[in-house]
C-alpha cells in the first residue's frame, strides 16, 4: 500500500516536471511524446492487440486462402465439403449428378439397411435422440451394456467401454492410461487421433517406420529399460495405404520386451477376416492356410486360433462409424482397464454418452455382420476384383493388400485433385488425399470399396480412372 502511494506521488511530480518541459510543444508532438513514454508493457499490450485479434494473420487461414487463390488461378474446383443429395451408399448425387461413390466407409452396406433403420426408428421411439450427459452424471440405459457386452463378445476380452467419438477414443484413452516415466512406439502413418492421444500422454514417445518391425525393436532394444509401462500402438488395416500390420512378429515383440500393444480396428472390422472380425480372424486363417499347404493341419481349430491372437493385444480399438454404420469409437479390454477408463477418460468422463440412434444402429450392424457373413464375402471380393483391374492397367495402389481401402498413387497434390475432379465429371466420387496428410509426392485418390459395389461399377471405374491417368500420363 505504502510502495504504491509512494509510486503514484513520483508519477504526479514527474508529469508536473514534463509539463513545464513541454509547454513550447504542439499538441500533436505531445501526444507523440507521451506515447512514446508510455509503460512498455501498455505499448505491447496494444501490439498484441492489433495483430492477435482476429486469425487473419495465422498461418493455417493464410495457407487456406493461397490454396483458394491457386484454385481459382488455374480454375480448379475444390473437390472438398461437396453436398450430397442422399443417404451415403454405392451411388450418391451431388449438385443433381448421380455418381458411383467410392467416399465413406460403409464397408458392408449397413448405412441404409432396413435392419438399422426400424431399430434406430424404434429406439428413438422409446428413448428419444440424447442420453442428456455424460453417463457418469445421468446414468446408463440399456443399449449402453448391450453394445458394449456384445464388443467385448467379439474379442472375448472381460470387458469394453464406447465413446460418442472414434477419434476422441484413441486421444482419451491413449493420454489417460500413459503418462510421464512411461514411453509410447507407434507406426510411423498411424492415424492422427493415436498421435494427438501419444502426444497429450507426456510419456516419451517413438514413431517407428511403416511396417517395420525391425527398426521397433531396435528402439526397444535401445530403450525399453529406461522406462515404465511401454505402448506398441499400430492400426490393423491402415487408413491411407490399405496394408496390415504383421500381427505375428508385433506379440512376439510385445512379449520380449513386456509391452502393452493396442490394434486400432477402425477399418478392420468388417474388412478382414472370413466374418469380418478383424486382424486377429485375418492372422488366425492365414496361419491356417499355412499349415495347410504344409499339409500340417494336425489338430487345428480356427476359433482356438483366432482367441490366441486376441488374448495378445490388450486393447483392442475401433470405431462404430464405419462397418458398424453409427458414429463413436470403443475399447475392449481387460475389466481393470476399462474402469480406470470410465473412471477417468476424458472424452468418457465429461463427454456425453452414446445416444440411442448410435447405439442401437452400431448394436444391429454387429448382429447383421456375425449372422452373415456373405457381405463380408462380397466385399472381399470386389475389393480383390477392383484392385487387380487397377493392376492390370499398371495403375500404382502402393502397399494396399486389396481390401477395400485402395489407394491409387499420382504422385503430387495437384494431379491428385485434377484427377478427383475429372472423375467427378465422369461421375465418380473419390477424393483426392493430398499433402499433408500423405507426403506430397505420395498424394493419392482413395478408393473404399464397399460389399455393395457391383462388378460393373468397378470396372466403369477402373476405365475411367485409367483414362484419366493416360491424361495426366501416368500408365501409356
Ligand atoms: C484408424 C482410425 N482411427 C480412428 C479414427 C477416428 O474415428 P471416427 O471418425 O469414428 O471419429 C479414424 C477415422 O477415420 C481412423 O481412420
Amino acid at each position: 500500500m505504502f510502495e504504491q502511494v509512494a509510486s503514484l506521488k513520483n508519477m504526479m511530480s514527474r508529469i508536473k516536471a514534463e509539463r513545464s518541459e513541454n509547454d513550447s510543444l504542439s499538441e500533436q508532438e505531445l501526444m507523440e511524446l507521451q506515447s512514446q513514454r508510455r509503460d512498455p508493457k501498455e505499448k505491447k499490450l496494444e501490439q498484441v492487440r492489433s495483430e492477435y485479434m482476429d486469425f487473419r494473420s495465422h498461418p493455417l487461414a493464410q495457407k487456406i486462402d493461397a490454396f483458394r487463390t491457386l484454385s481459382k488461378t488455374f480454375g480448379i474446383e475444390n473437390p472438398f465439403f461437396r453436398v450430397h443429395e442422399n443417404v451415403h451408399g454405392t451411388r450418391t448425387t451431388i449438385a443433381g449428378r448421380d455418381c458411383i461413390n467410392f467416399s465413406g466407409y460403409n464397408y458392408l452396406g449397413f448405412n441404409d439397411h432396413p435392419v438399422l433403420r426400424r431399430s434406430v426408428a424404434d429406439a428413438v421411439l422409446k428413448y428419444g435422440t440424447s442420453v442428456g450427459a455424460s453417463r457418469l452424471v445421468a446414468g446408463e440405459r440399456p443399449f449402453h451394456r448391450q453394445l458394449e457386452n456384445k464388443l467385448s463378445a467379439l474379442y472375448e476380452k472381460e470387458d469394453a467401454i464406447a465413446f460418442v467419438s472414434g477419434h476422441a477414443t484413441n486421444v482419451s484413452v491413449i493420454s489417460v492410461l500413459f503418462g510421464a516415466g512411461d514411453l509410447i512406439v507407434y507406426d510411423g502413418l498411424s492415424h492422427n487421433s493415436i498421435i494427438e492421444g501419444v502426444k497429450l500422454s507426456g510419456a516419451r514417445f517413438y514413431p517407428y517406420p511403416h511396417n517395420d518391425p525391425e527398426a521397433l525393436e531396435k528402439i526397444l532394444e535401445n530403450h525399453r529399460t529406461e522406462y515404465q509401462r511401454t505402448l506398441i500402438v499400430t492400426e490393423g488395416l491402415f487408413s491411407m495405404d490399405g496394408d496390415v500390420p504383421d500381427l505375428d512378429r508385433l506379440i512376439e515383440i510385445k512379449n520380449k520386451y513386456g509391452c502393452i500393444l493396442m490394434i486400432d480396428e477402425a477399418h478392420a472390422l468388417g474388412v478382414l477376416g472370413s466374418h469380418g472380425r478383424g486382424l486377429h480372424e485375418y492372422f488366425a486363417e492365414k496361419s491356417m492356410v499355412c499349415r495347410r499347404n504344409q499339409s500340417d493341419c494336425g489338430e487345428f481349430n480356427i476359433a482356438e486360433k483366432v482367441s490366441r491372437y486376441s488374448g495378445e493385444v490388450d486393447l483392442w480399438m475401433g470405431t462404430l462409424s464405419k462397418t458398424l454404420a453409427g458414429c463413436g469409437g470403443y475399447i475392449a479390454a481387460d475389466r481393470q482397464i476399462i474402469d480406470i477408463l470410465k473412471f477417468n477418460a476424458p472424452g468418457f468422463v465429461y463427454s456425453v454418452g452414446l445416444s440411442a440412434p448410435m447405439a442401437v444402429a452400431a448394436s444391429a450392424a454387429l448382429d447383421l455382420m456375425l449372422e452373415d457373413n456373405a457381405p463380408v464375402m462380397r466385399l472381399q471380393h470386389n475389393a480383390g476384383f477392383f484392385v487387380s483391374k487397377l493392376k492390370s492397367f499398371g495403375l500404382n495402389t502402393g502397399k494396399s493388400i486389396g481390401y477395400a481401402v485402395i489407394p491409387v498413387i499420382v504422385g503430387s497434390s495437384h494431379r491428385a485433385v485434377n484427377m478427383s475432379n475429372a472423375l467427378y465429371e465422369r461421375g465418380i466420387n473419390v477424393q483426392p488425399i493430398i499433402h499433408p496428410a500423405v507426403e506430397e509426392q505420395q498424394a493419392r485418390l482413395r478408393f473404399f470399396i464397399t460389399s455393395e459395389h457391383t462388378e460393373s461399377e468397378l470396372s466403369e471405374t477402373a476405365d475411367l480412372l485409367a483414362e484419366a491417368a493416360r491424361k495426366e500420363g501416368l500408365i501409356k
